[in-house]
């Protein structure tokens, strides 16, 4: 993995070779359902091979189910060590095939074991332009500081709290009539857009890292 300073470069076509996704959630699975929609209408070229969540009752289970995916709820309350926890998510990924992997709306830190098992292949969605408000509550955040513009990052996945190499963004206009709910609901429309679009770029293989700058390459889209 390109990290730090420097020019070092990692090659994606050694990474992603295939097209399975896993994707991981915790509650309503709108991001997963922009997904399985985009999937179903041919725009995007790729299969889920199974939805896991960390809470039994994630309203996305269901979307999964309806579209005939597979699915698996693997609670973090089941595993006293949280290493373990995360090599129970990383094996069943592993198992079923999976290439890329897609948070959306995961409600857990990424450890180590599945960093490692999906080098430079985790991609996350977050509600603000990074490295503007990380963390929870980023539309919240966002209102409560008083930028003008806010939107949405689709990026790699570090060990660093939504600090991985940026793929796309999507600006969005903040009102000052906002609340973090009006705001959250315009930056959505924007999450579903390019989240799917993320995902064709990284399955694509036609980018690079430099350093930590996520780099296209030339090519068809
Ligand atoms: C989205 O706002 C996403 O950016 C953030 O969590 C929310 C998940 O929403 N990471 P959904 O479960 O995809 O509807």
């Amino acid at each position: 993995m390109a990290k730090g300073s420097g020019t070092s470069t990692a090659d994606a076509s050694s990474v992603v070779s295939q097209r399975n996704l896993g994707v991981l959630i915790s509650g309503r699975g709108s991001n997963l359902q922009a997904l399985i929609d985009t999937i179903a209408t041919g725009e995007l070229d790729a299969r889920i091979a199974v939805v896991i969540s960390n809470k039994a009752d994630a309203a996305g289970l269901d979307r999964a189910r309806a579209a005939g995916i597979e699915t698996l709820t693997i609670s973090h309350r089941d595993y006293g060590v949280r290493a373990d926890f995360d090599r129970a998510i990383a094996s069943a990924l592993l198992e079923r095939g999976v290439n890329l992997v897609c948070l959306a709306g995961f409600m857990r830190l990424i450890g180590t074991p599945i960093l490692e098992a999906f080098p430079n292949a985790i991609l996350n969605i977050h509600p603000s332009l990074l490295p503007a408000f990380p963390g929870v509550d980023a539309q919240a955040q966002a209102i409560a500081y008083g930028v003008k513009v806010s939107g949405v990052s689709v990026h790699l996945v570090t060990g660093e709290l939504d600090g991985g190499p940026i793929v796309l963004q999507a600006a969005v206009a903040v009102k000052d009539d906002d609340t973090a709910e009006t705001l959250s609901a315009r930056i959505l429309v924007e999450e579903h857009r390019i989240y799917p679009e993320a995902v064709k770029i990284i399955l694509s293989r036609r980018w690079m890292l430099d350093a930590r700058r996520f780099v296209r390459l030339p090519g068809p889209p």
